[in-house]
């Protein structure tokens, strides 16, 4: 090659050098999240196809109805409570002691029940948790204001500090309380709680009615702090209700073994016309709750957190150990149950239809090059704000492309399941709030937009949402005074 053909072309590789370094020093900066910032600042707005709001984006950040008038109803409570966040040390089961973050010094924290159509006031104080904390009713559909997700709905509560929540329940179910502040960090401490809303009417015979929460402490599992198997005696004929719950970032399979039963309610919402199962293993995901009823036989039944130690053995004595039964195929809610109407279906007339795929894409998440979470192609905080309007009836498609599982949580609303990769739900209408989307699975679910607010939309794998797996419904009109970050350092991931 004559030496000036040479010299050109190794200019102009220079030169693609530089340009492509260049790109990248741009990409990368422009991933950087600002240290202090407006979740209503970032993203890519989508209206789901549906009309464009009066004055567009610009007018629900500047204008309108801000999240803190999003409040309860005043009034008299019927209910108030105190959770008072503390460090503590707790010890398991097993005689291990953890350090822990606490409410009122226990963990879980106190089981709050309450009933129907309550107003329930709580009055949170940080005593000493230095990153802060706030209080999440994950599945209570209250106003945005109570919501708890720091930096959003109001700033993170600093040692020292308090703040009420007061919200009317109308729900009747399983529910739990979780800090919102840090999440991924303080959840796994600690930082939670069962939330049980009766009906109205006590039943007439109560029975037995249990909560069991399940979590993982440093790699030990545990139902509430037992490691290993609790017993507990139960006249046969008894009327049982377990209420399961997975305060842990990953799915957890329950074996109930010795007793046909039901699968009650999913999500603190009862399912119609639950048949009698037997051997099928009940997969709770992240943040989800399933209610299991029965009648307590004679012999003894055993509910275990399958592969683990943990576990509660029923008897009439309170002294049977049974051994644990193997797992049996996975209860599927799409087609348990008996059809009911609903108020909205496939063949509806949607207002809005939006798409939530997850995915992963090689980027940089806030100046951290790597293979990052993608919502929609994007990886936060460039993924998409979803732009809705009061009374607008919704259909979400949420599509995983990923070889992970992702416990999918809208704040604020519950969701009609509608189909499951295709194929139409056949048993009881299904409302969850926390939606487990395996590798490849695709759902399409539906609600009516009917509690304005800004609501965060989020993995309930909180180390994915923290990675990145989180984004936002806003109402339109609604702006938040909060920012992320900043003086309050609110980090509600
Ligand atoms: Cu239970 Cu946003 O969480
Ligand atoms: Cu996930």
């Amino acid at each position: 090659m004559p030496t000036l053909v040479k010299q050109a072309a190794a200019a102009v590789g220079g030169l693609l050098l530089v340009a492509l370094v260049a790109w990248i020093a741009w990409l990368w900066n422009e991933s950087r999240i600002p240290g202090t910032y407006s979740v209503m600042d970032y993203g890519v707005v989508d209206y789901g196809g549906g009309s464009v709001p009066r004055g567009g984006h610009a007018d629900h950040i500047h204008g309108g109805m801000s999240v803190v008038d999003l409040r309860g109803p005043a009034g008299k409570a019927n209910d108030r409570f105190t959770l008072v966040a503390e460090k503590a040390k707790v010890r398991l089961g097993s005689g291990r002691t953890i350090d822990a973050f606490t409410f009122n010094g226990t963990v879980p924290g106190p089981e709050l029940r309450v009933k129907q159509g309550d107003l329930v006031e709580v009055t949170l104080v940080n005593k000493d948790v230095s990153s802060g904390v706030t209080i999440h009713w994950h599945g209570v559909d209250v106003p945005n204001a109570d919501d708890g997700v720091a930096g959003v709905t109001q700033n993170a509560v600093l040692p020292g500090q308090r703040y009420v929540y007061r919200f009317r329940v109308n729900q009747v179910g399983t529910f739990w309380y979780h800090t919102h502040q840090v999440s991924s960090k303080e959840v796994a401490r600690g930082l939670y709680g069962a939330f049980v809303i009766e009906p109205r009417e006590a039943p007439t015979h109560p029975g037995l009615d249990l909560t069991l929460i399940a979590h993982t402490f440093d790699a030990f599992p545990a139902l509430g702090l037992d490691t290993g198997l609790g017993v507990r005696a139960v006249r046969p004929g008894t009327p049982v209700r377990l209420r399961l719950v997975d305060s842990d970032s990953t799915p957890q399979r329950f074996v109930l073994s010795g007793t046909r039963f039901r699968v009650l309610a999913l999500d603190g919402t009862d399912l119609h016309g639950p048949q009698l199962i037997a051997n099928e293993t009940v997969e709770v995901p992240a943040g989800g709750r399933a209610d299991l009823g029965f009648t307590m036989p004679r012999a003894p039944v055993r509910l275990s957190l399958d592969q683990t130690r943990a576990g509660l053995a029923l008897s009439p004595d309170g002294k049977a150990e049974p051994p644990a039964a193997p797992a049996g195929p996975l209860f599927d809610p799409t087609t348990y149950g008996v059809p009911a109407p609903t108020p909205f279906g496939l063949s509806s007339h949607f207002d809005r239809r939006f798409e939530l795929s997850i995915g992963q894409k090689f980027g940089f998440l806030d100046g951290k090059p790597g293979r990052h979470w993608s919502i929609d192609g994007h990886v936060y905080p460039d993924v998409p704000i979803f732009v809705v309007e009061k009374r607008d009836l919704v259909e979400v498609t949420i599509e995983n492309h990923t070889h992970s599982v992702h416990p999918m949580h809208l704040h604020g609303q519950h969701v009609l399941v509608l189909s499951r990769d295709g194929r139409p739900i056949s048993g009881s209408p299904w409302w969850p709030d926390t939606l487990e989307v395996k590798p490849h699975e695709s759902y399409v679910v539906a609600f009516r937009a009917e509690n304005p607010g800004i609501w965060m939309d989020h993995c309930h794998n909180l180390v994915h949402a923290v990675a990145g797996l989180t984004m936002h419904l806003v109402y339109a009109g609604v702006t938040t005074p909060f920012d992320v970050g900043g003086m309050a350092d609110n980090e509600p991931e």
